[in-house]
């Protein structure tokens, strides 16, 4: 199946938390949208942590600001209709731009694109102090547009009662945790186990 990682802001760890999933279940990857290239390039970090299948972006902006001013800036208009599902028989990870509400055009946002991609979301969520407010945020918007949460991927140091009242107010699963890990590297993220229904979500075919 696919899944599409978004995060409750931009710099919380999606793109780890991408390669996580595409090292522990075999799925290939995509960015649709990557601003700040070069030198940014989510996919190019996924295929150092996971040796995942990459499939190229659609656009390729070389602005680092919100996918709407970056293709603005080389008098592009990004429309949900530039963007069609890559083949594959695997599973797919795809990873947003951002957040959730992170404009695309002047009244699109990445909510129309997951609901553009049918894809379930994970949210990828700090750890530390502000999540709990952030996450719920992330959630109640996805839910506003009816869109499916798979559940949570926490990033950074442990925090028990974090994670606690993330899934207990945003009514949600915690699907892993990931530490900071040093180095940075696949060795260390194949070490960061999933809990089994996570890959059994990614790895399942409709
Ligand atoms: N578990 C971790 N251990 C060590 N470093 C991490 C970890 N998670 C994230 N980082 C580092 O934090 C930074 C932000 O993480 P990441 O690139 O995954 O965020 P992002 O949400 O994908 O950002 P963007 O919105 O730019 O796509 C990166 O430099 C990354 O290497
Ligand atoms: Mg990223």
């Amino acid at each position: 199946m696919r899944v599409f990682v978004t995060g409750t802001d931009t710099g919380v760890g999606k793109t780890v938390a991408s390669a996580w999933l595409c090292l522990h279940t075999g799925a290939d990857y995509w960015k649709p949208v990557q601003s700040g290239y070069p030198p940014d390039r989510d996919a190019d970090e996924v295929a150092r942590l996971s040796g995942a299948r990459i499939h190229p972006e659609r656009y390729l902006l070389r602005l680092a600001r919100s996918p709407q001013e970056a293709a603005a800036a080389e008098d592009l208009r990004i429309g949900l209709d530039d963007f069609s599902l890559p083949q594959t028989e695997r599973p797919l990870v795809i990873e947003g731009a951002g957040g959730v509400l992170v404009p695309l055009n002047e009244d699109e946002t990445m909510l129309d694109l997951m609901a553009r991609l049918s894809a379930p979301v994970v949210v990828a969520a700090r750890t530390g102090l502000g999540t709990i407010n952030h996450t719920c945020l992330t959630l109640a918007a996805l839910r506003a547009r009816a869109l499916p949460v798979l559940g949570v991927i926490l990033c950074g140091e442990a925090n028990q009662a974090n994670a606690e009242a993330i899934e207990h107010f945003g009514n949600v699963r915690v699907l892993g945790h990931i530490p900071p890990l040093t180095p940075l590297s696949r060795e260390a993220l194949l070490r960061v186990s999933p809990v089994r229904e996570t890959l059994e979500w990614v790895r399942w075919k409709p």
